[in-house]
């Protein structure tokens, strides 16, 4: 089986593309190495992958991993990409992230979360056996609801963020070409992910770095905000579920957490601890776009294909803490 997973060269895509290589699946990765944040660590990602996966076997077994550098912007390159591996499976990561980000950068959202998606779309229907379409949303779409833990029946028409607006905008556009074409399509909404090969923007990496350089951390809401923490195996794995899950309807929304919704206090004092550091915080206010708490209903997911996370962050921020000192030798 042929998956094409875009955004392959970035966190979760990093991951993702070793568990199904790790399963015996052919894997044609697409990134496009935006400089979001730094490029070395993308860089580095896909020369893992293709160090492990990228040539032929001494017994002769062809390569499993291929890779290219498309823009998914690039409906050209990305025709040529979908003709060239003809996958059973689409795995959409790429994405421009962050909620912060979006406030200040809002044409690059629109330009790869709805374009580009709308691409990823197109080639779905119009390729020869029309894919299996997996794509990432986001908690975020959830805004500022109160009701606890956010269940995927949820009203999500309240946005606080264009990141949040995209990502739900993506699963609206999904359902349209689910209707459409007869296309399956499975949005799943993370929930905070973490872990080793992180991404330098992420509020765990920012302390991280603040606490090893001496420097005071920026607690926002003066710490009182909760967050689903949700460990990358444990995403990966439940990705993994829905990819090779034949029972799921012809467009489904699942949300995909770890179902424990941590104060940030206590995820900042288990990081401290992991990297035997007393920290600095300098107390601030909520930053716009930002939303109090997230909380993962995960019993939908669970039903459907068995989804169960197992790791706590009291086993995987020092698994994070570790990999962090390492990679940037600190
Ligand atoms: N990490 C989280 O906590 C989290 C939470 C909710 C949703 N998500 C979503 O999961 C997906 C993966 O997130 P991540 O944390 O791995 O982020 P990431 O930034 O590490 O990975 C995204 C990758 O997509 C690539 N990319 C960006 N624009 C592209 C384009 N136009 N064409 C081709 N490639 C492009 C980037 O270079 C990057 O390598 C994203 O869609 C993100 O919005 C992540």
């Amino acid at each position: 089986m042929k998956i094409l997973i875009t955004g392959s060269a970035g966190f979760i895509g990093f991951h993702a593309s070793q568990a199904f290589l790790r399963r015996g699946w052919e894997v044609f990765g697409i990134d496009n190495f935006c400089d979001y944040y730094s490029v070395q660590l993308k860089h580095d990602r896909e020369t893992q992958l293709a160090d492990s996966w990228g040539a032929a076997a001494a017994d002769g077994t062809p390569a499993r991993y291929a890779f290219r550098e498309i823009d998914i912007c690039d409906l050209e390159k990305l025709k040529a990409a979908f003709a060239e591996t003809a996958p059973d499976v689409v795995l959409n990561l790429a994405a421009q992230p962050g909620v912060r980000y979006s406030i200040t950068h809002p044409f690059v959202y629109q330009k790869t979360n709805l374009e580009g998606f709308l691409n990823i779309l197109e080639c779905c229907r119009h390729a020869e056996k029309m894919p299996k379409l997996v794509f990432a949303s986001s908690s975020s779409v959830y805004g500022g609801n109160k009701k606890m833990p956010f269940e995927e029946s949820d009203q999500v028409d309240t946005p606080v963020s264009l990141y949040a607006a995209t990502k739900k905008a993506n699963e609206l556009m999904a359902h349209t070409y689910s209707h459409l074409y007869g296309m399956q399509t499975i949005g799943l909404r993370f929930f905070t992910v973490y872990g080793t090969w992180y991404r330098p923007d992420m509020a765990l990496s920012l302390f991280a770095d603040a606490m090893l350089h001496d420097r005071p951390i920026k607690v926002f809401n003066n710490g009182d905000m909760l967050r689903d923490f949700t460990y990358v195996d444990d995403i990966v794995n439940g990705i993994v579920r829905v990819v090779e899950a034949a029972n799921l309807p012809r467009y489904d929304i699942f949300n995909i957490g770890n179902h424990r919704s941590e104060k940030l206090l206590d995820v900042i004092e288990t990081l401290a601890q992991a990297l035997g550091i007393k920290p600095k915080m300098e107390m601030l206010p909520m930053q716009a776009g930002d939303v109090y708490a997230t909380y993962a209903s995960i019993d939908k997911l669970h039903k459907a294909v068995g989804y169960e996370p197992t790791t706590t962050i009291r086993e995987g921020i020092p698994v994070f803490a570790s990999w962090y000192r390492s990679y940037h030798k600190l």
